[in-house]
């Protein structure tokens, strides 16, 4: 996260809690250590600008770095500043465990005099850092991030008698760096500028100007091949032939730089997302995007100002104590957001306007290869077998990593199916170019506006599912298993024989949030089954056929949330090994749904009891014939088989929420997990 205000007189007071409060919005993304950069006092009496730079790190959590910035001695926090930049991270690590000296900023000298934040991996720093151990360069962290800002600093002494200016340098610097990037740097050799770049790794840009939509002008300028024509929204578009500058250089102004847009919005509306490669700089409070030299071949030479449609609320916890039980208890709305604009129930049609030209082309396809990474990867399973009956077509569902290991064959007339709540999981869009490269049709499933995923695809559906925080995915979920079903319904439309099928299921979509509702009512019945559970060791969840993906999606929130051990079983492997852990003494629940696998899964569960197994069962609320034999369980509402799998996983959501708070974890931030992993 960083602040750079311009002629807008704030202390230092403000400008750390700015910069706190930027990173407790991010901290759901990494968690294990934070810190800060600031300015100082004067260092040169003749030289108001040149200011020491202070920088603060502390292992543990955002607040731990709020009281070690507390209780910093000799710090005027009155004291103003018309021109500041700040600097913030909050790190979940990757290079060098959770220390203080390997959190960020990380700092070139001891006078902190360049600064930089990371998020992603330098892949190859272990050769530029011996580049610079053989110059004497002393390393005092474990991390990647050192030898970028060590480098910088290596450049600016080589460089020092011509004068270059902070954008050169760290265009240079940056043009040796592999890997996945998104990096903010200040310097006290260049006060009041700011540089932000990234390559891989997101990157969003706040404008706060008092009335710069009022008047038509902002200071932004854009350089080479980004040229403008500007108008509120701010639009840079091809067709002016000269470089512009809407110039502004005495207008007060306000920059926030940020991972994702959820820690701007409380600030202002107006982002720009930045493209790999994308130099932005802001000096004199104007803000500059350079392209880096080696351009990007297909890649946009457009950048607008976006008018950010969420609100501050909806990343806020409102009456909840966690995020997550905010995000289990929004899903009768989410489900409808996504539903939003798209189903007629009256005429049972689905419109996906993000797909409409490529239809035909899917239809046509050799085949569909879903792929994701963690919850969303769940959705795919969960909705695998009635994208193979609707569509009738081959389905591939993969998860990201092992299709990258795999090599997996992809061709031309393949249609590849990317999942990503966040759209910047580094599996996902690694996998994503990998396909693209090989001339298949890219479709993005993702519910964040402006994400890598949602750019880099041919086309794609938003979820819209609002923004998620809480780190265990639960309302994306539900989404995303929804958006599938629509495409489903999308890909089936002109078939004859399908559509009493269609029918049912878009009568059941209609009926969902209602259905959500009531499962939602379960929950402290469901709260007194954790009582139960939550000295335990281990649960088991087995089901089978559409409710497979919910037993899958049931053990990760388990595993994630309350750190026992959790396994999703498919009942039709129960006899081929899992069996053998059942006995009197083993939690377990079982999803027994009232559906074409029913008989199946009622085998399994007398061999279950046979073994002394007691298992919860979770289903369906007018199932008597099961109701009547099972000493425990958690009823559903009934709907579509194919839809049931929404349903039996909010009451795993919520048991796997109590259980986390009643052994008493942070339910929104795991140990050892990120809400957004953007690194391979
Ligand atoms: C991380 C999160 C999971 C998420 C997975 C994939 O592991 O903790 O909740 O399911 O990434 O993330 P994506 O944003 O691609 O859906």
């Amino acid at each position: 996260f960083g602040y750079l205000n311009y002629l807008v007189k704030r202390d230092r007071r403000f400008i750390a809690d700015i910069l706190m409060n930027g990173l407790h919005r991010l901290e759901y993304r990494g968690y294990d250590s934070s810190g800060i950069a600031f300015d100082g006092d004067n260092i040169e009496e003749n030289n108001n600008n040149k200011r020491a730079c202070i920088v603060v790190r502390q292992k543990g959590k955002v607040e731990e770095l709020e009281h070690a910035v507390k209780s910093l001695e000799n710090i005027d926090w009155n004291g103003e500043f018309s021109i500041h930049v700040g600097i913030a991270h909050t790190r979940w690590a990757t290079h060098g465990e959770p220390s203080a000296v390997n959190s960020h900023p990380q700092r070139s000298d001891e006078q902190n005099q360049f600064v930089c934040v990371h998020n992603g991996i330098i892949t190859n720093y272990k050769d530029i850092k011996q580049f610079l151990i053989n110059r004497n360069y002393i390393f005092e962290s474990e991390t990647d991030t050192e030898v970028v800002i060590k480098l910088v600093k290596y450049l600016y002494d080589k460089h020092k008698n011509e004068n270059i200016g902070f954008q050169k340098l760290i265009e240079m610097a940056c043009s040796q760096l592999e890997g996945a990037f998104a990096l903010l740097f200040k310097s006290i050799h260049y006060p009041g500028q700011l540089c932000a770049t990234r390559r891989g790794s997101p990157m969003v840009i706040g404008v706060k100007c008092a009335d710069a939509f009022g008047s038509n002008h902002i200071p932004v300028m854009f350089s080479k091949d980004l040229r403008g024509v500007f108008s509120p929204p701010l639009l840079i578009t091809d067709q002016a032939t000269t470089d512009l500058t809407v110039a502004g250089n005495d207008r007060s102004i306000e920059y926030y730089f940020a991972s994702d847009a959820s820690a701007i919005i409380e600030h202002t509306n107006q982002v720009i997302f930045m493209e790999d490669d994308d130099l932005a700089v802001v000096n004199n409070g104007t803000l500059t995007i350079h392209r880096a030299q080696h351009e990007v071949s297909g890649q946009s030479t457009i950048r607008e100002i976006i008018e950010l449609k969420i609100e501050l609320q909806q990343i806020m916890k409102g009456n909840y104590k966690y995020f997550m039980q905010k995000e289990i208890f929004e899903q009768p709305e989410s489900v409808v957001n996504t539903m939003r604009g798209r189903v007629n129930f009256n005429t049972k049609k689905v419109v996906l306007g993000g797909i409409k030209d490529y239809i035909n082309e899917i239809r046509r396809c050799r085949r569909l290869i879903l792929i994701a990474c963690g919850t969303s990867y769940h959705s795919a399973v969960a909705t695998r077998q009635l994208l193979e009956e609707l569509s009738e077509l081959p389905v591939m569902v993969e998860l990201a990593s092992d299709f990258l290991d795999r090599n997996t064959p992809v061709f031309r007339d393949d249609v590849c199916m990317f999942i990503s709540q966040s759209g910047e999981t580094a599996d996902t869009i690694l996998a994503l170019r990998y396909c693209k490269q090989r001339g298949a049709l890219i479709l993005g499933f993702t519910n964040t506006v402006g994400s890598s995923i949602s750019r880099e695809s041919h086309c794609g559906i938003h979820i819209n599912a609002g923004p998620e925080i809480g780190v265990a995915s639960t309302k994306a979920y539900t989404s995303q298993f929804l958006a599938l079903v629509l495409f489903g319904l999308v890909l089936s439309e002109d078939s004859i024989s399908k559509e009493a099928r269609r029918n049912d299921i878009i009568d059941g979509l209609q009926k969902l949030p209602e259905l959500i509702k009531e499962v939602l009512n379960c929950d402290k019945q469901i709260r007194d089954f954790a009582e139960n559970l939550y000295e335990k060791s281990s649960l088991l969840v087995m089901g089978r056929g559409f409710n497979f993906a919910t037993c899958l999606e049931g053990a990760l929130k388990v595993k994630e949330l309350t750190y026992m051990h959790s396994e999703g079983i498919l009942a039709g492997e129960l006899k081929h090994g899992p069996l053998a852990m059942v006995d009197d003494t083993m939690p377990i629940v079982m999803i027994i749904m009232d559906d074409p696998v029913k008989t199946k899964c009622m085998n399994a569960y007398s061999q279950v009891l046979a073994r002394g197994g007691q298992p919860v069962l979770i289903c369906n609320d007018d199932d008597e014939e099961l109701i009547k034999i099972a000493p425990r369980y958690i009823t559903v509402p009934r709907t579509v088989d194919c839809l049931q799998g929404i349903l039996c996983v909010v009451p795993m959501q919520l048991l796997s929420f109590h259980i986390a708070v009643l052994r008493g974890y942070d339910v929104d931030c795991p140990r050892n997990l990120a809400k957004s992993v953007t690194v391979a």
